[in-house]
């Protein structure tokens, strides 16, 4: 990508990246979520995890019908954000003995993680529209709404943390 040959130029270019760029990152959380599983205590925490690992692989499956549906090849680009969160996530597990910091911190990391991908998908849904693809955007919407119900859960985990800590 130099000077005279910049890879992206147009609205089209750049909704294909975000695109790349999401298949990108939740193919990253379909492989840290096991091992996010492994580390985890409670057992509603592992349960949450669990059942978001599932959804993963169908967000996964939903990204592969929009490339199908605009005639692109299924491919990821790789995206610092996530790989962010994730390696930040690995280096703060590795500094807590306590089970439910870790639990806690695991969960924030998850979280971190949903807002990035309903960030994405909110994008994605908009520029959808934009382009007259409400196909696509029918399909983006399920999963953005699956983000948003796995981030509630969390929540409502650490709030019951929270109370049973009080
Ligand atoms: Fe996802």
């Amino acid at each position: 990508m130099g000077l005279f040959s910049k890879d992206i130029q147009t609205m089209d270019d750049l909704y294909l990246h975000m695109l790349e760029d999401i298949y990108y990152a939740e193919q990253q959380i379909e492989k840290a979520l096991p091992k996010m599983i492994e580390k985890a205590s409670s057992s509603a925490l592992k349960a949450a995890f669990e059942s978001h690992l599932q959804e993963t692989k169908g967000h996964l499956e939903r990204l592969e019908e929009v490339f199908a549906l605009l005639n692109k090849d299924v491919k990821g680009a790789t995206c610092p954000a996530i790989d962010g969160i994730i390696k930040e996530t690995n280096e703060i597990s590795k500094e807590i003995s306590d089970e439910k910091v870790l639990d806690a911190a695991l969960a924030a990391a998850a979280q971190a993680v949903e807002y990035y991908e309903m960030t994405r998908y909110g994008t994605l849904i908009a520029w959808s529209k934009e382009m007259g693809r409400t196909d696509c955007a029918q399909i983006l919407q399920q999963t953005l709404e699956e983000e948003q119900a796995a981030d509630q859960k969390l929540t409502r985990i650490a709030e019951e943390r929270l109370n049973k800590a009080a």
